[in-house]
């Protein structure tokens, strides 16, 4: 494993910590500490910790729409999502982002089309260290980054698969943009978040996906290891498939 000086997580997670812990109620069916538990941290888990934390993301709800259509172009399901290349924690410099490969392979399943979430100005820097300073800086400030590109028309798809990595126990805030431009042209569709982590799982992604998104409905998502995107990929391929079958696509 590729070790990092924990000082930067470390002074910032408590604070981190703090906030989450106020804002996050007692819904949270992953547990208070959950969605603040940066890599550095969760690299110190158990292995069993590690297992409960992906078994909680098991998808068990199915879409209620979709009305009987499924499969290729018209098939009424979309997949959203937002990554990143570069220098990433655990898997070194990488020229496809572990997002980015579990969105294709939903795509594939559920013969979905794809709509990539890209910075309009790109901000974000290649090297790790510096990626997650520039992406604490936007969540400490709320920040809301432009997005680059034409979002299709969302009105053909039923159902939206949503997903990017966690980023310091969230949502990168340039998903929050996407949300909020796109809530009402999203209300009565099902939602369904899945991440990239390496260690916090889906990180709320669902119950903060409902909260920015109150009109539709959100399933149960998938959280995925960003290092087993890159490594393990047919276990994974297999792992998004079966979730993907279990909907009904
Ligand atoms: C800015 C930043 C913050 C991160 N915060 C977390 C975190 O809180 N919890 C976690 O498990 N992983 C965290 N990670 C690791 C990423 O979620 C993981 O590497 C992900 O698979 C990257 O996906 P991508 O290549 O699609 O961008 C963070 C990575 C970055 C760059």
């Amino acid at each position: 494993m590729k070790k990092r000086t924990g000082s930067i997580w470390a002074g910032i997670l408590a604070l981190t910590m703090a906030l989450a812990l106020m804002g996050c109620g007692g819904s949270s069916a992953r547990g208070a500490g959950e969605s603040t538990a940066p890599p550095e941290q969760e690299a110190a888990k158990t292995q069993e910790d590690k297992e409960a934390d992906e078994s909680k993301t098991e998808p068990s709800a199915a879409p209620e729409d979709g009305e009987g259509e499924r499969g290729g172009n018209g098939s009424g399901v979309l997949v959203v999502y937002f990554s990143r290349t570069g220098e990433q924690y655990e898997v070194g410099v990488i020229e496809e982002g572990n997002t980015a490969i579990v969105a294709q392979m939903i795509g594939e399943a559920a013969g979905a089309d794809l709509f990539e979430i890209l910075p309009a100005d790109d901000h974000y820097p290649e090297t790790y260290e510096e990626l997650t300073e520039v992406a604490k800086d936007e969540q400490r400030k709320k920040a809301r980054p432009a997005y680059a590109g034409e979002v299709p028309d969302l009105t053909p798809y039923q159902t939206v698969f949503i997903g990017s990595p966690v980023w310091w126990g969230d949502w990168p805030m340039i998903m929050y943009s996407f949300f909020e431009d796109h809530a009402e042209d999203l209300a009565g569709k099902t939602l369904i978040p899945f991440s990239t982590h390496e260690g916090s799982g889906l990180a709320g992604f669902d119950r903060k996906l409902s909260s920015a998104c109150p009109e539709s409905t959100v399933g149960e998502g998938l959280a995925v290891r960003g290092y087993d995107a890159q490594n393990d990929r047919e276990a994974v391929r297999s792992r998004v498939e079966s979730w993907v079958l279990s909907m009904g696509f």
